[in-house]
């Protein structure tokens, strides 16, 4: 029968009406599949749908996309997971999940375009049991709805298992291998392969297992076996099922796992082509739309599938690489990425310029064209993701946005790359070696060329070009800007590898207690900070544990409990001193390690050893800097958003040190004086109105239902937060003043907006394309910048004054000077700089033009009396520079009573140049 006892279940009734209808079968769209996947695990096998996570990682989990369906799952697979979050208790999930490989161990972008099958950003539909079902049910699902509900010909498949591995002592998967058996895959059609093709595992340590992967022949009617995994378009891979049933220890031995997990993925497109028979996964409903708006353009030739030398002019190829990319950049733009100079962000630009170029200088596309493509993807892909189709507008922004800025980069970098190649000697020579490439990159040979740009011309025309030294150049750089961002303040690498920690464990240190840290009251103007007791536990000097440290040593200390605030959330470490009885510590830095709060520090007087009471005291000042500094952020978050829209803003990065606060945000419009004087009189309103600033701990379920909160975007926060207000928490209390801030942070914060006293943004720059800077200070600090403005204003009046009145010129060299400099000290109000400095260079103007102007009247003179000079010679021959024009010169002539002769002048212009102009007099 055609329709198997299995698809009653099914809801898809639209589908099944077809079905009736017809027949012969009609091939189910993408849409329709997708949703036959997760009907399928939901409803007849009891799972639980979970929403694909992000594209973008959250933080702190490395810097690649999101490229598998496991990867919002690992803490389960991992036993991290908290025992009160949503998900410990999830027992059979399934999912479609947006990834992406562009990096690390899975990169498809230098294959996209050239097959059929890769993509920058796939879907992979997954199933998952965590400590639920195992190998046989995982094994039965997966054939019942291949077979059942997708209706694929048992004899198309072939399923492989782990066939050992004798070094590490495993024996083949036969338990896997039964089931495929017992499921009725004939014996000829299991097949075993080694580690590199059926064991999984997510990195050098943790959990992993065996894995048994489904393979589908395209051609059928013939035994295939022999095609299986070796690279064959007619035999691919569809679906892998991971056994996650060993935690691979530090020494690389295997322990089996007291809970055993179901891994499992398979790509929508590559399905799609199976189901659809098309065998070109770009031959899907998933790519045809894209490709069909592509040709409605009317500029491009038509799509053939081609591929090698049989794509001529890359035309197939660039419709691949143009609807391949556009998925990849909707979807991320989508999730809040923007094109940047680092890491994702870098990878994101990379792929849009890729993009931006194929679709322009390839396909012909009219400028303009790829944002249209948007809303293609989100046709496709919105039903399945609803976050993709939030913001279209600001995705189609982003795109022209950068397609404008690349196209005129492209036009200024052919000039410099064609001026760069015409001055080669050799002229021939088609290398361009490592040096010129970075001096091309860096703007020796004109403006600076992009790597994007340089590697797009270089295919373009024909050129290899060693990338090695920028490459080099990229990485020294990124880890500058690593370590600048990270704001660490110290030289030292803080390290403790799980060996330490397990020493530590060993010897029953316990992990510090820090709640120290929130320890003080307001007293007066300042603040009163507990001074905490505390037990030197451990003590590292030159990596290794000591029981003594000894004057001038540098070492890290391990306290039962601090009262110090460890390097974290953009909040830079306390400083201070631990007090021994016998010795005394300068703590220059703090960082804590999985629970451990390391103090990096130097014995500077006596000796300390481990087991010793200690006081911890802090250095004040440096704390209570930090403090305002991290409120004002809060306040400066808030403000932006008040004031350019709530939409629009997401925190990007902050770094918060004693002296002053940066604070990263996206924001794709550019910000004019008067809204950021509108933001920073918000700030000064919270701060004029003294009000409270309320810290609570919470359950995150808790803290998630307050109105407004503000939490980062990708930031794993653990089930018990700490929420900062300003004002009240809501529901807290009530009565009291309205809330305006209310955050997720651990970070220290002062108790009333008074204590900040001033505000002011000194700086506002741009990162990248919609990521904006702004630095401002609070305290005393931001006095000063406000007064120093005052101060510059009045210099700039007495200039003004000069000009305007034409007296005191002669002091006007050394106010300028003067208030230039005032001008480029750092603790100056932004909006005052900015307005100074345009005035100053529209007086400078009408200086140099009135300067001129008496210059001018100086030089005609000057020709007046010349003219005088010679008024009874016969005739005036004179050589006279082009100090004024001709025009001036024959008017001054003309308007001379005295002078009426013929006049031959020989003028010479400033370049040198002669030139002649015979003067007849009339
Ligand atoms: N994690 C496995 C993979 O990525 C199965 O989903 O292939």
């Amino acid at each position: 029968m055609y329709l198997s006892n299995g698809w009653s279940w099914c809801q898809h009734r639209v589908w099944k009406q077809m079905l009736r209808g017809l027949s012969t079968r009609v091939n189910p769209a993408s849409k329709e599949i997708r949703k036959m996947f997760l009907d399928f695990f939901m409803e007849r096998h009891g799972h639980e749908y979970v929403h694909s996570s992000s594209v973008i990682p959250p933080k702190g989990q490395g810097t690649y996309f999101t490229n598998a369906g496991m990867n919002q799952f690992k803490p389960l697979f991992l036993g991290t997971a908290d025992a009160m979050s949503e998900m410990s208790r999830y027992r059979r999930v399934v999912n479609s999940q947006k990834c992406i490989r562009v990096g690390g161990k899975h990169n498809n972008l230098d294959d996209v375009g050239k097959d059929f099958t890769h993509h920058t950003f796939f879907e992979m539909l997954g199933n998952w049991s965590f400590a639920d079902y195992f190998k046989t049910e995982a094994c039965a699902m997966a054939l019942q709805l291949l077979t059942q509900v997708y209706h694929l010909h048992t004899d198309r498949l072939y399923v492989t298992y782990f066939g050992g591995n004798s070094l590490l002592s495993l024996p083949p998967d036969e338990e896997c291998r039964q089931v495929w058996l017992s499921l009725g895959i004939p014996p000829e059609r299991v097949l075993p392969f080694g580690m590199k093709d059926n064991f999984w595992d997510m990195g050098n340590t943790g959990p992993c297992g065996p894995c048994s992967e489904i393979h589908y022949d395209h051609i059928g009617n013939r035994n295939a076996a022999s095609l299986v995994n070796t690279g064959s378009p007619d035999v691919v891979e569809i679906w892998n099922l991971v056994f996650m049933q060993f935690d691979r220890l530090a020494d690389q031995t295997l322990k089996s796992l007291p809970r055993q997990h179901v891994d499992t993925g398979m790509g929508l497109e590559r399905l799609c082509a199976v189901i659809q028979g098309t065998r070109s996964n770009y031959d899907t409903d998933l790519f045809s739309p894209l490709f069909d708006h592509i040709r409605q353009a009317g500029t491009a030739p038509g799509y053939h599938g081609n591929v090698g030398a049989a794509d001529e002019k890359g035309i197939d190829s660039a419709y691949r690489i143009v609807a391949d990319h556009a998925r990849m950049f909707t979807v991320t733009i989508a999730d809040g990425l923007l094109p940047g100079n680092e890491d994702l962000e870098h990878k994101l630009r990379h792929i849009l310029h890729r993009c931006i170029h194929q679709a322009l200088c390839i396909l012909h596309l009219p400028h303009g064209f790829l944002s249209g493509l948007v809303d293609v993807v989100v046709d496709s892909l919105g039903e399945a993701y609803p976050e993709i189709s939030k913001d279209v507008p600001k995705i189609k922004d982003v795109v022209n946005m950068t397609e404008d800025r690349y196209l005129s980069n492209l036009t200024q970098a052919r000039k410099t790359l064609e001026k760069f190649l015409s001055s080669q000697k050799t002229g021939t020579d088609r290398l361009i070696c490592g040096e010129e490439a970075l001096g091309l990159y860096e703007g020796r040979y004109g403006p600076p060329i992009s790597l994007e740009i340089l590697t797009t011309l270089a295919e373009e025309k024909g050129l290899s070009v060693d990338m090695t030294t920028i490459e080099l150049k990229l990485k020294e750089d990124r880890e500058t800007s690593y370590r600048a961002s990270n704001m660490s303040q110290s030289a030292s690498s803080f390290h403790l590898d799980h060996h330490a920690l397990q020493r530590l464990q060993e010897m029953g240190v316990p992990e510090t207690e820090d709640s120290g840290k929130y320890d003080y009251k307001r007293m007066g103007d300042s603040y009163d900070f507990t001074t905490i007791r505390a037990c030197v536990c451990a003590l590292v000097h030159d990596g290794t544990f000591v029981d003594c440290v000894q004057s001038g040593e540098q070492c890290w200390v391990i306290l039962d409990r601090t009262s110090f605030y460890a390097e974290s959330g953009g909040q830079v470490s306390d400083q201070g001193e631990i007090i021994t009885q016998t010795g005394r510590l300068l703590v220059t830095d703090v960082q804590k390690v999985k629970g451990y709060v390391l103090h990096i520090a130097t014995v500077t007087s006596g000796q300390v050893q481990v087991g010793e009471s200690s006081l911890c005291k802090l250095d004040q000042a440096r704390r209570e800097g930090c403090m305002r500094n991290h409120t004002a952020t809060h306040l400066l978050n808030f403000a932006l958003r008040e004031t350019l829209g709530h939409d629009g803003i997401r925190q990007q990065g902050s770094l918060v040190t004693p002296q002053r606060l940066t604070f990263d945000f996206s924001y794709l419009g550019s910000i004019d004086s008067q809204q950021l004087t509108e933001i920073e009189v918000c700030v000064k309103k919270l701060i004029a109105e003294r009000r409270e600033v309320t810290k609570a701990e919470m359950t995150l379920a808790a803290a998630q239902s307050l109105p407004n909160l503000v939490k980062l975007e990708n930031e794993l926060y653990p089930s018990n937060v700490r929420v900062v207000a300003v004002g009240t928490i809501p529901g807290e209390v009530s009565g009291r003043a309205e809330n305006s801030s209310v955050e997720l942070c651990a970070g220290t914060h002062v108790d009333n907006t008074a204590d900040l006293t001033e505000f002011c943004v000194i700086r506002l720059t741009s990162v990248s394309l919609g990521t904006k800077r702004m630095t401002a200070v609070t305290g005393r600090d931001a006095v000063q910048a406000v007064q120093t403005s005052h101060e510059l204003e009045d210099v700039y009046k007495q200039l003004e004054e000069c000009v305007l009145n034409g007296r005191n010129m002669e002091k006007w060299v050394q106010w300028e000077k003067q208030l230039n400099k005032g001008l480029s000290e750092e603790l100056v109000q932004k909006t005052k700089r900015d307005e100074l400095l345009d005035k100053l260079r529209r007086l400078g103007d009408k200086m140099s033009h009135q300067m001129n102007k008496d210059e001018k009247s100086r030089r005609i003179e000057d020709f007046v009396s010349l003219v005088d000079e010679h008024k009874d010679s016969p005739f005036l021959i004179s050589d006279v520079t082009m100090e004024i024009t001709i025009k001036q010169m024959m008017k001054t002539l003309h308007s001379s009573a005295s002078y009426r002769k013929p006049t031959f002048l020989v003028v010479r212009s400033k370049n040198g140049e002669n030139s002649e102009l015979l003067v007849k007099h009339t």
